[in-house]
């Protein structure tokens, strides 16, 4: 199959694949860098970025602030010219912020999901950062872009459709998810790429399509280019390579999964989430975890009701403590066997098309 480069507004990615934002500290610079280097759209994940610099327990979003400039600039040294973007999940308490703050530091897009981003055009307006929101329905999309033309006069720069089979938390109620082939995806897919082309005739410019959730080879990649996607979004992949930002350990979690180790939970931002099942779940279930501190993630979090932090669980898993955290994972994480690097990974997915 004959591959063409993502243009995304201004800019043009060489390669027509996006590594999925993962957080927290999943993919940060490092990972990014790579992707970008390689052809590829790196995204670094805003989610408490800033966990491990010395004041975060003192100045939270400060230190997340500072950690999403610093990890823009280290991962544009890296990527030799290629796209580097920041995901902001709407879901965040300082969302907003961290969208300016990315949009600020000169990252090329942002990429928005866990939530509508309803007011993301004049979140960037003045800049040359392009927008890209996450959408799991045809519904979404409508209502998103019909919201951003008559608020804002604008458009998406790029849609990301994120199915079913994706990583963290996911946009499908767990009664979707018990039933995955019953949802007919890829007829929605095609809904979805329907809707946007209303607004590409409206607007006159192209609004490319990436379809993510469960993509790991190569014949999936042709899938959902068939179904009239421009690129993919992959993420758990990638974290089984050398240059992504988590622990070796997380990373051999990943190695060791088999299918049956991968469980649906309910996340205390209100959302299903996949994730390996591992002890720290299963004491969650019990009740067992307590919870030391608030760390100002989630809009929606109400501390006194929850059964575990978030922030807490995933940063315990992103640094290795594995039994105390919450390792996020897509549907096929069963299938990953060894670690490798990010171009051989995306000549892999892609083929020799450098
Ligand atoms: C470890 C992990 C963390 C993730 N964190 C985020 C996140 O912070 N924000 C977000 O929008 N999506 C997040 N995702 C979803 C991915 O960006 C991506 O869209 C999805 O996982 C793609 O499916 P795949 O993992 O099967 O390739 C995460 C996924 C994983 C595996």
């Amino acid at each position: 199959m004959n591959y063409k480069p993502l243009k995304i507004g201004k800019k043009t990615a060489r390669l027509p694949i996006i590594q999925g934002g993962m957080g927290i500290g999943v993919s940060r610079s490092r990972l990014a860098g790579a992707v970008a280097k390689a052809g590829g759209v790196g995204v670094i994940s805003s989610a408490q970025i800033g966990y491990d610099e010395p004041d975060f327990e003192k100045d939270i979003q400060g230190c997340n602030l500072k950690a999403i400039e610093k990890h823009i600039k280290l991962a544009k040294q890296q990527a030799d010219g290629g796209l580097v973007g920041v995901n902001v999940m709407v879901a965040l308490q300082h969302y907003a912020d961290h969208v300016r703050a990315a949009a600020k530091a000169g990252a090329d897009l942002v990429v928005c999901g866990a939530g509508l981003p309803v007011d993301l055009p004049g979140l960037v307006e003045n800049t040359d950062t392009a927008i890209a929101p996450i959408v799991s329905s045809k519904k979404a999309a409508s209502v998103l872009l019909k919201m951003w033309d008559r608020k804002f006069n604008r458009t998406a720069d790029l849609i990301v459709i994120e199915g079913p089979k994706a990583g963290g938390h996911l946009g499908f109620s767990t009664e979707q998810l018990d039933d995955i082939s019953g949802l007919d995806y890829d007829n929605e897919i095609k809904e979805i790429i329907k809707e946007k082309e209303i607004y590409e005739n409206k607007f006159g410019k192209e609004i490319p399509v990436v379809v993510g959730g469960g993509v790991f080879d190569r014949s999936d990649v042709e899938h959902v280019m068939n179904l009239g996607a421009d690129g993919v979004q992959v993420a758990t992949r990638f974290v089984v390579t050398e240059e992504c930002d988590a622990s070796d350990k997380y990373k051999q979690a990943y190695i060791d999964a088999s299918e049956e180790d991968v469980a649906i939970i309910k996340s205390p931002v209100g959302m299903p989430g996949r994730a390996i099942r591992n002890k720290f779940i299963h004491n969650a279930q019990q009740g067992n975890i307590s919870i030391k501190k608030c760390f100002q993630c989630i809009k929606t979090c109400k501390p006194k009701e929850i059964p575990y932090c978030i922030t807490q669980a995933l940063v315990n898993a992103v640094i290795g403590d594995l039994d105390n955290g919450l390792i996020f994972c897509g549907a096929e994480v069963g299938r990953i066997k060894e670690i490798t690097t990010v171009p051989a990974l995306i000549s892999e997915l892609l083929g020799n098309i450098r």
